[in-house]
């Protein structure tokens, strides 16, 4: 049964095995401050600077199980030759009394293939509107590689200290992208009904739980909408939800939306920055998201706590342990979340804004985020992921 009495946001809490000094999680925002696939004194200082600042765990965003599931070149890929640098990071975020989760996933169809000089890998064969490559269909050798692939992931999270892992099963991702009634064609065992597309996300989970057993906590990044026409649906999260949970393999789910290949802005809400995200791009695709790219980049009105209603559909219908995402920025969306059931809060650009945002609202429940949702610091991901508005924390040197 759910807790019944409201919980304090900023009180400690369990997470499955894991206790948190308090609720609130930094969500992935992908840093691009690994070099060569290995971990940098840049990258620990992000979380280090996360970790003092209050919250009770931080996630180190995006590291692909295996290297054509990469949306970046030298994004960190679970291997050996990375466990020393992932030790030394999961050691300076605990040494600040946080804890700390990887973000384990496969990014499919929305990897970078003219990064990853391998083919990308969805459900079926497409083209890639981000690198004009094409996306090959998974093969059945394919999915069990990859499935076995977030295992081994996750065996070594335990290895290098981390506290938890959250498994990426949103924004169209792969696993995500099986999901989809839209991007997934298959004619197999994995397409089709829900059982059948949803078949991909629950392997992975349970390679996931077999892997670790119950020595770190097991998170599931799992989307609600994919914010496109024929998409994967508020519905058929609900129900993937209620396997997660009869399949024990998750200690808590974050409910998200949007699709990464197809409409990122549904995630995020708030202005489009069209004009900037172009000016970091190639030719052709420059010219083509000046000319198409506010039909890519769509603007979607903001307010705080913007997954609420959603979410709260997915609570309903669950007793997993939840973590509410999406405009929380203050005192009063997290003390929202507590009383509406919801065990945990996570939160991205008001902790890229300022990351002692936990510390001053602890200090002052009042405090008002300063983050604006220009969303500019989207287009930071490919330089060094900061926010715009904050001078200090300028891109990593050796980021391209
Ligand atoms: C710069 C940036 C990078 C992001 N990178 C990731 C990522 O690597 N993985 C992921 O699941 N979400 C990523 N996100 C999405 C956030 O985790 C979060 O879902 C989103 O920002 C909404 O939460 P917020 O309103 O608290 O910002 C990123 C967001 C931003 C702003
Ligand atoms: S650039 Fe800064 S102010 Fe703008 S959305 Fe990102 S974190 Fe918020």
């Amino acid at each position: 049964m759910r807790e019944k009495t409201v919980a304090d946001v900023l009180a400690p809490a369990e997470l499955g095995p894991v206790r948190l000094r308090n609720r609130v999680l930094k969500a992935a925002t992908y840093e691009k401050r690994a070099r060569r696939g290995l971990v940098t004194d840049e990258l620990i200082d992000f979380h280090v600077r996360h970790a003092a600042g209050g919250v009770g765990m931080t996630t180190v965003a995006y590291c692909a199980v295996s290297p054509e599931g990469r949306t970046d070149g030298h994004q960190i890929v679970w291997r050996d030759e990375a466990v020393p640098g992932l030790r030394r990071l999961t050691e300076a975020v605990h040494a600040e009394g946080a804890a700390i989760s990887a973000q384990v996933g496969h990014a499919g169809p929305v990897a970078d293939s003219t990064k990853t000089k391998l083919p990308a890998l969805g459900p079926s064969p497409s083209l890639s509107l981000q690198s004009l490559r094409r996306v090959r269909a998974a093969t059945s050798g394919d999915i069990d590689r990859v499935v076995q692939a977030h295992g081994d992931a996750a065996k070594m999270a335990v290895a290098t200290g981390f506290d938890a892992v959250e498994v990426h099963l949103g924004h169209n991702y792969l696993a995500s992208s099986f999901l989809s009634p839209k991007l997934n064609k298959r004619k197999d065992s994995y397409g089709g009904s829900l059982a059948n597309r949803a078949r991909l996300a629950l392997r992975i989970m349970r390679a996931v739980r077999d892997a670790v057993g119950g020595r770190i906590a097991i998170l599931a990044k799992l989307n609600m909408d994919d914010g496109v026409p024929g998409g994967f649906w508020l519905d058929e999260a609900i129900e993937v939800a209620r396997w997660l949970e009869a399949d024990g393999t998750v200690d808590a789910v974050e409910m998200t939306a949007g699709s990464s290949l197809l409409n990122p802005m549904y995630l995020f809400k708030g202005d489009a920055p069209v004009r900037e995200f172009a000016s970091v791009m190639r030719e052709p695709v420059r010219t083509g998201v000046k000319l198409v790219g506010s039909r890519f980049l769509r603007e979607y009105p903001y307010q705080d706590g913007y997954l609420l209603d959603d979410a709260r559909q997915v609570r309903a219908a669950v007793d997993l342990p939840m973590v509410l995402l999406g405009g929380v920025t203050n005192r009063q969306v997290m003390d929202t979340a507590m009383q509406e059931g919801f065990q945990f809060v996570a939160m991205g650009r008001a902790l890229l804004r300022e990351p002692d945002l936990i510390n001053r609202i602890a200090a002052d429940p009042a405090t008002r985020s300063l983050c604006n949702h220009n969303n500019r610091c989207m287009v930071t991901i490919f330089t060094g992921s900061r926010c715009v508005l904050v001078p200090e924390t300028q891109p990593p040197t050796d980021s391209r």
